[in-house]
């Protein structure tokens, strides 16, 4: 970052002395006001619950314009990286700031191959959970409990350990998440296959059972490497910052990561996707597209609690360009599969229609997010509802991971620890218990 021709000076009419600021620009977007200093020359907190105004960090990994709909990782617009790339090459972007070459990609893929196996000692973990466990449940022990097996690469301060801890973790993450489906449908656990893709591998992991050769269909196989990269990596979201945060104390990348999969698990961030399959089904069992204007009221109204959910987005207040191409990627998995009248993606073709064109979704600038037709294209693959996030954690593990690690790398980086506005009692002296 570099300082802007630019000065913000902060003035209070109570007579405490004006403050001058320093401006800072990036490559691209929105300046900074650098407040570092605030405190101590005013004695005064910034406030800012949610961080609708605060940049929290300055990063070269993901771009993303709002008002525009863009969104850039290192440069590179989403939709030429998921028609022209695939996922590992996207993750060696994310991770090494360019997309490999073909020598490049082809180590990259190795190293990642020969790390997807998992220690037999973790599938004991999963015995302890219920079989109809929600699999984020699961997720969430899992990764953290992959930090009790790599003692020699823990050190999060270690160059070669962030690497290391990268690669191991973007390559288990496919095997943990078909691992949780199998303990959940009773099926033995299926290890990876290293002749397969990354997302061949996973498909064979979650489908193929040891009584019968399981061939991996090339046209799921690549809709479900654009989910991946679409899926990747996405500025300062709510895990994303989670993870910087859980990291900033010096943590290791597994427990950073875990903490991750447990703040993605929410309704309002990587859970939308599951809470939006359910909405549609909801719908569709009360009568379907003739529902929709019913329902859209009770959207509308505040106090029915009720959003759509895969709509609206914290940044975008356009159409989020990866909604565009899961929209895309589901008409080509269901023109695929025959299911061109699946009745839950007209249906939400119809919902889509509609929050397009009315007032109160207009005048909010509420678009569809990555989550709305995400559901429905795993649906058709034939992963259950209850999986989708877990599989947005799997395709997120390698934007965590390089924040993360471009955080540890700056030299300018500290323990996160934020201030607050106290609104409770002041100083007051405990009372005897006869006296209270
Ligand atoms: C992800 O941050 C990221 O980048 C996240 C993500 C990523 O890749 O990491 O993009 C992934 O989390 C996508 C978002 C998935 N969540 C959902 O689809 C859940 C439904 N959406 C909302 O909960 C909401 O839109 C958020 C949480 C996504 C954004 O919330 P904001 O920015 O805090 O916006 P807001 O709640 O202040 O909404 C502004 C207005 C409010 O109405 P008013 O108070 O102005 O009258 O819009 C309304 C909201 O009530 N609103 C909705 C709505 N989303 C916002 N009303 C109905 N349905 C919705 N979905």
């Amino acid at each position: 970052m570099k300082l802007a021709d630019n000065k913000a000076t902060l003035s209070f009419s109570n007579g405490t002395p004006s403050i001058d600021l320093p401006v800072y620009q990036g490559s691209v977007g929105p300046d900074v006001v650098d407040i570092r200093k605030l405190y101590g020359q005013t004695g005064m907190f910034t406030y800012d619950p949610g961080f609708l105004s605060t940049a929290s960090c300055q990063s070269a990994i993901t771009y993303i314009d709002g008002d525009k709909g863009e969104l850039l990782y290192r440069g590179y617009p989403i939709e030429q990286l998921a028609t022209q790339c695939d996922f590992l090459e996207t993750c060696h972007l994310l991770l090494y700031g360019d997309l490999p070459n073909t020598q490049a990609k082809a180590d990259f893929t190795k190293r990642v191959t020969n790390h997807t196996m998992v220690n037999e000692q973790m599938q004991f973990f999963l015995r302890g959970f219920r079989r109809d466990a929600h699999p984020m449940a699961i997720m969430t022990g899992l990764v953290g409990a992959l930090s009790a097996f790599y003692h020699d690469s823990t050190d999060i301060n270690n160059p070669e350990h962030r690497e290391i801890s990268a690669i191991r973790l973007i390559a288990k993450m496919p095997t943990l998440v078909a691992m949780a489906y199998k303990y959940s449908v009773g099926q033995p656990f299926m290890y990876p296959k290293n002749e397969l893709s990354y997302a061949g591998n996973f498909l064979h992991m979650m489908f193929a059972t040891p009584c019968a050769e399981y061939k991996v269909s090339p046209v799921l196989e690549r809709a479900l490497d654009r989910i991946f990269i679409l899926h990747a990596d996405h500025e300062q979201n709510a895990s994303t910052s989670t993870v910087r945060l859980c990291g900033s104390s010096g943590t290791n990348p597994f427990a950073a990561i875990a903490a991750g999969v447990a703040c993605l698990w929410g309704p309002a961030h990587g859970g939308a996707n599951e809470a939006c399959l359910n909405m549609l089904e909801d719908i569709q069992r009360q009568g379907g597209v003739a529902k929709v204007a019913e329902f859209m009221e009770k959207v509308k109204d505040k106090n029915s609690g009720v959003k759509l959910m895969g709509f609206g987005h914290r940044v975008y207040k356009n159409y989020d360009p990866r909604a565009k191409l899961m929209q895309e990627t589901c008409k080509e998995v269901l023109a695929e599969l025959g299911l061109e009248n699946d009745p839950l993606f007209k249906l939400a073709m119809a919902l889509e229609k509609i929050a397009l064109e009315d007032d109160y979704f207009v005048s909010r600038k509420l678009y569809p997010n990555v989550d709305f037709y995400s559901g429905i294209v795993q649906r058709a693959i034939g992963i259950p509802t209850g999986l989708f996030t877990a599989v947005f954690a799997l395709a997120r593990t390698v934007g965590w991971i390089a924040q993360l690690n471009e955080m540890i790398s700056d030299p300018e980086y500290k323990i996160g620890r934020p201030r607050q506005l106290f609104t409770g009692s002041a100083h007051r002296e405990v009372k005897p218990l006869a006296k209270r």
